[in-house]
């Protein structure tokens, strides 16, 4: 009898084990669009007919993620937040697109986004409600799963409003297995460890990760540099804790990119996405395509920055060290010469005294590049210079740049063989 119990325990571990999260989906952080920290819960369309949350507005970002080029540049999931349903379920206990905003219910806008080459993204929440007040899948999880796979959904977000911090966590993995069920696959973003996070609660994130293809680790994004740099310190703070757990197929998500809207400068706006490049986070947009200035579209649209968020190798980025109130962040990827990764390396200020505050560094010493004997130095490439002018160490073997007050500047370090000098130098510098 214990030795069948002992075996029923083995079998049991064994089918958890292999019942994770097996939908290869996301093995590049996901790009894309969301509703959420731009246009929150509007849902007065006669009021605000361009910001309500609706199927015309869903449909002109589609309509914009093509012909502006986002869509080319690889952003190309257009996510529903919160606010879409119905107060109330159905007669058969199914979810319900609200009839007003949405008139041709959800299959058809999820329709209309593929036929642009988009793919199509929802929201709903693991308890009684959703953050803002609508039906949660709390004792709905097998209908709501289908219903989502019925409605030809590519990525949902499940939020934990309304849901016990520990108990949510079975929550999650049980929905999991019911996505799974479908047969459809769906990106899995969870947000079980902000709930938890907040809470005081470690989660664990070796769970986490088997369960879901992103998570959201902590609070929500505003439309301010202040709250970019909170987030910002919430992932350097802990980032031996969390940074381990992130990789091809399961992200830790620091929220969406709020360049393009009301509060960020120009250099701030380049701040959060060296910062969100060296986090290999997601890049979901939430602003209004309709208004992004077309610098900031060339900053979203950057394709060496792309390039190095979409990393194949997928590691997650450190803050190595703040000098002077610079902060230099680095992270490796692709590609590898002689055993030695390329590095793309961030300098981000958090000084607002002014002038462009400049800095020197040792490559070996701050930096923590090689000093192998086979990498003789690095071909150095300036990502937010679009001209791609080559960038010098100096002869003394220092690298200098110079950063914007609350900006930041995004480097490529490429090793090289057999080059003279240690480094590229510019022999006029
Ligand atoms: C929570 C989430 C946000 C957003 C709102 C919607 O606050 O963290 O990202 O989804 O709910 O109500």
């Amino acid at each position: 009898m214990k030795c069948a119990l002992l075996l029923g325990t083995v079998g049991l571990s064994l089918i958890i084990t292999v019942a994770g999260l097996e939908n290869g989906l996301s093995r590049k952080p996901p790009m894309g669009w969301m509703s959420w920290e731009r246009f929150r819960c509007i849902t007065d369309c006669k009021k605000y007919p361009d910001e309500c949350i609706s199927e015309q507005l869903f449909k002109r970002t589609a309509d914009l993620m093509v012909s502006d080029g986002y869509l080319e540049a690889g952003y190309e999931y257009v996510n529903i937040d919160d606010c879409w349903s119905t107060m109330e379920r159905d007669s058969a206990g199914k979810l319900v697109a609200d009839p007003t905003r949405f008139p041709n219910g959800m299959k058809h806008l999820a329709d209309y986004i593929h036929s642009k080459g988009l793919k199509f993204g929802l929201y709903q929440d693991i308890g009684t409600k959703t953050c803002a007040g609508y039906p949660g899948m709390k004792g709905y999880f097998e209908i709501d799963a289908q219903t989502l796979a019925d409605w030809d959904v590519d990525f949902i977000k499940i939020d934990g409003c309304y849901a016990d911090e520990v108990k949510m966590v079975d929550d999650y993995i049980l929905f999991g297995e019911f996505l799974n069920k479908t047969g459809r696959p769906m990106v899995y973003s969870c947000s079980w460890p902000a709930y938890q996070e907040y809470s005081g609660i470690i989660p664990d994130y070796v769970i986490l990760k088997k369960t879901c293809n992103m998570w959201r680790n902590w609070g929500d994004i505003e439309d301010s540099h202040s709250s970019v740099e909170s987030i910002t310190r919430y992932f350097s703070d802990n980032q031996q804790r969390i940074q381990p757990h992130s990789g091809p197929g399961h992200w830790n998500d620091p929220d969406t990119l709020v360049l393009g809207n009301f509060g960020l400068s120009y250099e701030q706006s380049k701040s959060q996405l060296a910062v969100w490049t060296i986090l290999a986070a997601p890049l979901l947009l939430s602003n209004d395509l309709a208004t992004v200035t077309p610098e900031v579209r060339a900053l979203l649209q950057n394709r060496a920055i792309i390039a190095a968020n979409q990393d194949s190798l997928g590691i997650q980025g450190l803050l190595l060290k703040t000098v002077n109130r610079i902060e230099i962040w680095k992270r490796p990827i692709l590609p590898r010469v002689k055993d030695e990764l390329t590095q793309a390396i961030a300098f981000v200020s958090r000084r607002a005294d002014g002038a462009p505050y400049s800095i020197q560094v040792e490559l070996i010493d701050d930096l923590g590049l090689s000093n192998s004997t086979y990498i003789k130095g690095y071909e150095i490439f300036d990502l937010f210079d679009t001209t791609r002018k080559p960038v010098y160490v100096r002869r003394d073997g220092r690298f200098e740049t110079r950063v914007n007050p609350t900006g930041a500047n995004l480097y490529r370090f490429v090793p090289k063989l057999n080059v003279i000098l240690r480094g590229f130098t510019n022999p006029e510098y």
